[in-house]
């Protein structure tokens, strides 16, 4: 599983750093940027679920 978020869609909400630190950071803007090249270990899909379900402007999507 690979997560992106949508620079267009996304307005710094920051649910999916707070919920998920170790999947997603932020910009010096306070964006959500996704760690890395956005590959979810196994053991952390349900979190990355759950980070998706919770952005309020739905930015992040499963790929
Ligand atoms: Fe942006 Fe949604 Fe995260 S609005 S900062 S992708 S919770």
């Amino acid at each position: 599983m690979k997560v992106r978020i949508d620079p267009q869609r996304c307005q710094g909400h920051g649910r999916c750093y707070e919920l998920a630190p170790e999947l997603f950071g932020d910009d010096e803007e306070g964006y959500g940027q996704v760690t890395g090249d956005g590959v979810v270990p196994r053991d952390e899909e349900q979190t990355a679920r759950r980070v998706v379900a919770n952005c309020p402007e739905r930015a992040i999507e499963i790929l």
